[in-house]
């Protein structure tokens, strides 16, 4: 029974070659070559369509040029972070000075633990190796950064003057506000203001990252400007290129306040360019300007962007998120830096038990103190490859805050974000001496100490061109490729799979229904009896 339904599918089968095999005049000889013929097909034609499918399954993305460049002004300007590197006015708390006392026997005991205290807090923010592994492990955070707020730099001591496309600011204050990052108190232009930046209700209140108002109108890292924003907006919009049209600002410090202990010999300003909606991190990516130098920096926007297209992908084969598929707990924006900087507070959360003061947190995390700073040096570098293990097997060494931790990291997944922007910065410098300007004015130089930097940011060309992530196949491409495989080997086509699919259903459902029937309808129902009348048919013809 099952071999006259082969043979009568065989007979009617569109596909090549299966009509040999079925037919009953063939010889034995014919049918085995057709079977090893068609068996060769199917099997050469699976391998290639499987090649098709590993390439589709693994590399679904092609990043290209846009077809059109984008002008400047259809992005932010780029938010700009300035951070001295002297943590502690020497006039108003001399580190070195309180460095060596600490680390002296005799003298330590004579310190009161104010000054002690202090000391630690200082620590947090200057070279790692030099905080003192004996001190507190924990403080309260609004403690610590109301200290350093104290010791370091106000605005008005560090900026002298701004000038922001080619007009001159009463006061930088206009341009730039304090900002609170791992490197301790530092200035910054264009950043998104907290509510902005940071999901608040889940951020502890003991003390504010941002202190600042300017709320971004309408500007957002997917959609940009919408098509009627006025040219003054906030975040401020790149407009126009070359110098005039940029950010110039001169910064100043005291010879006497510079504090060679803390920082190392490099003394001067770092500064960074990022994303409005990023949190900077100093400690990781900066260029310096020094003193008595002027650096003139010429920015190249990087934007990439990703076709709707790839929405449908999962998020780890088109290697990036929509703003809508990851949450963050404590910022609004997603990005693959505040992503990275939430997973390293959770990861140091994990480790030792709490966090850096300059790491956005929770409620219920702890603000770590000079004794946690190798600590948190350690999981630093854990971190880096604890991403890297978490693909492979679990370490059966490690104790359990290790293994917690791992766990942590390997939630984190930062991936980039489906639109983001970088700015890659040209710089170059030269001498910037002041003292020699002002006696060729004749001016008196009563501030002989007074040291200076000039910085100039602005963008290097008028547009530049956008990246794109796009589909390599679409399930159409996909499709079509695998089509044309079949059709090449075996002459395969859409109707063939409605054939199969006919011959295993409804084929099957009607032969077994006219069985039911009376015998008069025998005739009909049998295929082998169909072919006895055909051939009769084809004889009585002849
Ligand atoms: C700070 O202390 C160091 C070492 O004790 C000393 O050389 C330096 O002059 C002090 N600085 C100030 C501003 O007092
Ligand atoms: C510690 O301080 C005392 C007094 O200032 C000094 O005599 C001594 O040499 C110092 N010890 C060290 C190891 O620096
Ligand atoms: C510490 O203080 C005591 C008394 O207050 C004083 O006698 C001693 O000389 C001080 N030691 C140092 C090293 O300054
Ligand atoms: C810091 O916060 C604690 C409670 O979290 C509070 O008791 C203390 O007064 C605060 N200190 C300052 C200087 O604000
Ligand atoms: C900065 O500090 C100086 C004194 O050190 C003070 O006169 C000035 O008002 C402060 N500026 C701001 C903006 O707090
Ligand atoms: C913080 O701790 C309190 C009590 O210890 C708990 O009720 C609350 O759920 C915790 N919050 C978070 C975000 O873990
Ligand atoms: C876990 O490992 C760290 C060092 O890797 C060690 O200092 C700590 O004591 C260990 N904890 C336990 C519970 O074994
Ligand atoms: C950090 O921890 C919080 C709370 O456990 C979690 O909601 C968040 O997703 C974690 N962040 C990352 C980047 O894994």
């Amino acid at each position: 029974m099952i071999k006259e339904y082969l043979v009568d599918y065989s007979s009617n089968s569109n596909l090549h070659g299966l009509k040999y095999i079925g037919e009953k005049e063939r010889t034995f000889v014919e049918k085995i070559f057709w079977l090893i013929m068609f068996t060769c097909c199917v099997v050469l034609c699976s391998i290639l369509i499987w090649k098709v499918w590993i390439k589709w399954n693994i590399s679904p993305v092609i990043v290209s040029f846009a077809e059109t460049s984008t002008p400047v002004w259809q992005i932010p300007y780029p938010a700009v972070t300035v951070c001295f590197e002297t943590k502690a006015m020497q006039t108003v708390f001399n580190f070195t000075e309180y460095y060596h006392q600490y680390n002296n026997e005799s003298t330590y005991q004579n310190l009161t633990e104010e000054e002690r205290f202090l000391f630690e807090d200082v620590s947090l923010v200057c070279d790692d190796h030099l905080a003192p592994k004996t001190g507190r492990k924990f403080s309260l955070g609004n403690v610590t950064v109301d200290n350093l707020k104290e010791l370091s730099p106000n605005i008005t001591e560090i900026f002298l003057g701004c000038k922001w496309k080619d007009i001159p600011k009463d006061s930088c204050t206009d341009l730039f506000s304090p900002i609170l990052t791992e490197e301790g108190q530092c200035y910054t232009f264009n950043t998104l203001n907290a509510d902005q930046l940071f999901r608040v209700e889940n951020l502890h209140k003991a003390y504010n990252y941002l202190e600042f108002t300017n709320t971004s109108q309408s500007w957002t890292l997917e959609e940009g400007y919408p098509p009627d924003t006025p040219l003054e907006t906030y975040p401020h919009r790149g407009s126009g290129y070359g110098a005039k049209s940029g950010l110039t600002f001169l910064l100043k410090a005291r010879q006497i306040d510079l504090d060679y202990l803390c920082k190392g010999p490099v003394q001067g300003f770092k500064i960074l360019l990022h994303n409005p909606a990023e949190l900077p991190r100093l400690s990781q990516q900066y260029f310096r300007s020094p003193l008595s130098q002027e650096v003139v920096v010429a920015v190249k926007p990087k934007m990439m962007t990703t076709s709707e297209g790839l929405k449908p992908y999962d998020a780890t084969r088109r290697q990036c998120y929509f703003p809508s598929e990851r949450y963050l707990q404590y910022f609004k924006v997603y990005t693959q830096a505040n992503c990275e900087m939430e997973c390293l507070t959770n990861f140091t959360d994990a480790r030792c038990g709490c966090v850096h003061f300059g790491m956005p947190h929770g409620p219920n995390m702890t603000v770590c103190n000079a004794g946690s700073v190798p600590c948190m040096k350690n999981a630093q570098t854990e971190l880096v490859t604890a991403e890297i293990q978490s693909g492979l097997e679990n370490d059966i060494h490690s104790n359990d805050t290790l293994g917690d931790a791992r766990k942590v990291a390997a939630q984190c997944k930062c991936l980039p974000a489906c639109t983001s922007i970088e700015y890659e910065a040209e710089t170059s410098q030269a001498d910037f001496d002041w003292k020699a300007l002002f006696r060729a004015y004749k001016l008196p130089t009563d501030e002989e100490d007074l040291l200076m930097a000039r910085v100039m940011i602005f963008f290097k060309e008028a547009q530049f061109i956008t990246s794109r992530r796009s589909e390599l196949y679409g399930p159409t491409d996909f499709l079509a490729n695998c089509g044309g495989l079949l059709g090449l080997f075996m002459g395969f086509s859409i109707l063939s799979v409605v054939e199969i699919l006919y011959f295993l259903t409804l084929r099957v459902w009607c032969l077994l229904a006219r069985k039911r029937r009376p015998q008069t309808n025998i005739l009909y129902a049998s295929p082998e009896l169909n072919g006895a009348n055909k051939k009769l048919k084809t004889l009585n013809v002849d």
